[in-house]
């Protein structure tokens, strides 16, 4: 990837800035605002993660950002560090990018968050501006300016909205910045950080700030769990799911974006923050019905595919190997968070199927992670299908499209394939004997 010089628009000083957590939301955070022009330090607590990015290396998969992390070492913007604590010595800015996971009730869990905050209160700058980073339950600004007790540090709301896969150009050029905070001046300060984007600004309260957080991943599931409902219509009418999305989205109040049918909605934030605002509104005596009809209908397209797969199989996956190909929950990233396609991949195995998966990047490994201990790890997509009575594409790898499928159909020993994200092109495979069922399609 190339990049553009970064730098700040003219006038705007460079400032001194920590960020807490080198994650998938940190790390592109602190690259970003080192190649904006300013000094940043990046703390990250993992002593493997820290390793590896001092020598260079990528902790995440995540594209360009190996060559926007180099620019700001080499350019001496970006630092890092093993401790919040040196992280925040002369920082006019924090930026919290702790880890929020999710508690067996839906809620999320602020520990990280909360004892980032405990760690750094006494060792802030006088004047220093808070900012929280992490999707945080409304009311965590409030929380987090109790924990750090300090009257002269003001704490800001600043919810990213990045997509794993595609952060840097979601952080180098962002739809919006959101900034909420009781203190005017604290917000205009954090705004002015992100100058450099250009990107429309909306600065609210510490609470509708957290809110828009919410409400964004909220709609973007339900959306998106409307999109497979109505492909799953599709099928039972007869209609091909993707003109008729095709009809939806020249619509410009409907869009393009996020309208492709798929194995159901996951990741590390769809699921836990549409679960964590029901749990919101329910602690705020409100039913959000619709939410959980999104949460409802996204489990019940999970389940569609695993009965597609039973179908290619005759009616039952007990006994049957199966290829696999994708366990990440998106294409371009390594990430397995909350992946449908790795729930629907053990689901099988739980219903009594052998799976052999590939996924470009999981290595096979003599003792592999729990998540991945049912399933038969593959180091081609090839091996995968051999001797399969069905091969499940449930990951959309771009790489999947070109493999040689005249060798796929040759290894398997029934040419099946259930295509749960539409990548295939079903009259190619056809032509070659495949049978194949995509999603709300014929
Ligand atoms: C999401 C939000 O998009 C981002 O703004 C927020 O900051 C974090 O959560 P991310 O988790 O990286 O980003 O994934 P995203 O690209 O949004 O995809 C979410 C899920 O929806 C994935 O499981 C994906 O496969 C699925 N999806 C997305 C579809 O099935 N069809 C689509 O058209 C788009």
């Amino acid at each position: 990837m190339t990049l553009r010089s970064g730098g700040r628009p003219p006038g705007s000083p460079a400032r001194r800035v920590a960020v807490i957590g080198a994650g998938y939301v940190g790390l592109p955070t602190a690259a970003t605002l080192a190649h904006f022009g300013h000094t940043v330090v990046l703390a990250e607590r993992e002593p493997a993660r820290l390793d590896a990015l001092r020598s260079g290396r990528m902790p995440i998969v995540e594209v360009g950002l190996d060559d926007l992390v180099a620019e700001g070492v080499a350019t001496g913007s970006l630092s890092f560090t093993g401790s919040a604590v040196e992280a925040v010595r002369g920082a006019e800015f924090v930026f919290l990018c702790v880890a929020t996971p999710q508690r067996s009730d839906g809620s999320a869990d602020l520990s990280f968050v909360e004892a980032a905050a405990k760690e750094i209160a006494t060792h802030l700058e006088p004047g220093a501006v808070v900012v929280n980073k992490s999707t945080v339950p409304v009311g965590s600004a409030t929380m987090v300016e109790q924990v750090i007790g300090r009257p002269d540090v003001s704490v800001v709301s600043n919810p990213e909205f990045l997509r794993e896969g595609t952060a840097v150009v979601d952080s180098l050029k962002p739809d919006r910045i959101v900034v909420g905070a009781d203190d005017a001046a604290a917000a205009a300060e954090v705004a002015g950080l992100f100058g450099a984007t250009g990107a429309p600004l909306i600065v609210t309260d510490a609470t509708t700030s957290e809110t828009i957080k919410y409400a964004s991943n909220a709609f973007l599931a339900t959306k998106l769990s409307f999109v497979n409902a109505l492909a799953g219509l599709c099928e039972e009418v007869g209609a091909d799911a993707r003109d008729v999305l095709l009809g939806l989205g020249y619509d410009k109040r409907i869009g393009f974006e996020f309208l492709k049918p798929g194995p159901g909605w996951g990741g590390s934030c769809l699921p836990k923050d549409t679960r964590a605002l029901l749990h919101i509104a329910r602690q705020a005596g409100y039913e959000f019905s619709l939410l959980a009809g999104a949460i409802a209908s996204n489990d019940e397209q999970l389940a569609r595919v695993v009965s597609k797969v039973e179908e290619a199989c005759g009616g039952s996956v007990d006994g049957a190997t199966l290829g696999v190909w994708g366990l990440t929950f998106k294409a371009n990233t390594d990430d397995r968070r909350d992946s449908p396609s790795l729930q629907i991949a053990r689901h099988l195995v739980a219903l009594g199927a052998r799976v052999q998966a590939f996924d470009p990047t999981v290595e096979p490994q003599p003792d592999p992670p729990e998540d991945l201990a049912d399933l038969g790890l593959c180091p081609d997509p090839y091996e995968a299908a051999a001797k399969a009575r069905a091969l499940v594409v449930l990951t959309e790898w771009d790489e999947f499209r070109w493999l040689d499928f005249s060798r796929v159909f040759s290894l398997m020993a029934r040419p099946a394939i259930v295509d749960a994200r539409n990548l295939l092109d079903p009259s190619a495979v056809r032509r070659m004997g495949f049978r194949y069922a995509g999603i709300g399609r014929q």
